[in-house]
């Protein structure tokens, strides 16, 4: 299936000289949706893979179906101040500005083998974050699966050395 026809391109959006890539109309086609979803199950089978883990929002929508279909759970990754319980933090740089990532300290057992997904890899900062928190609770990076890489802003440098997959190209 040819999944670019369902990413909108935005000119300028959020911000001048930024081109976004809308991924909304590929959530709301059934079959790309399910293809996309289907195509991440695929690369997670031969990994022995434990637990999904994504950032807010967008690691969200396409983690969490992944999780279903492997019949695994999936732990979010949020923005300071929104989750409740005792969490780990670091702060990271964004495509547009910067903020800081938490998860939940229980969120990981030690060992664990951990599946990160998000929509889009930009410069990489969001995932790299991800990761020293994937980590810093002793869980183990055994993939990383993105619907989308920018390839021209070369956020793969920051994850080298960790296994990607990536479904679109831009
Ligand atoms: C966007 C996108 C990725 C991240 C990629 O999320 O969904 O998570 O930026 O950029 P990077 O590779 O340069 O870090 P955003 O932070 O805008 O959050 P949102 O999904 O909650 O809108």
């Amino acid at each position: 299936m040819n999944l670019e026809q369902y990413i909108a391109i935005v000119p300028d959006y959020p911000k001048p000289g930024i081109s976004f890539k809308d991924i909304t109309p590929l959530m709301n086609n059934g079959d790309a949706y399910k293809y996309a979803t289907d195509q991440i199950v695929a690369y997670a089978k031969d990994k022995q893979i434990d637990l999904i883990v994504g950032p807010e929002a967008r690691g969200f929508i396409i983690g969490c179906p992944v999780a279903y279909s492997l019949g695994i759970g999936f732990a979010p990754v949020r923005k300071e101040g929104k989750l409740p319980r005792e969490t780990v933090k670091v702060s990271y740089g964004l495509e547009y500005g910067s903020d800081v990532l938490t998860i939940h300290k229980d969120a990981i057992q030690p060992g664990q083998r951990v599946l990160i997904t998000d929509d889009l890899l930009a410069t990489g900062g969001t995932i790299e974050a991800t990761i020293q928190l994937v980590e810093q609770l002793g869980g183990v990076v055994a993939g990383i699966a993105f619907l989308i890489e920018l390839s021209y802003l070369e956020g793969r440098k920051k994850l080298q050395g960790y296994d990607i997959m990536t479904l679109m190209n831009y």
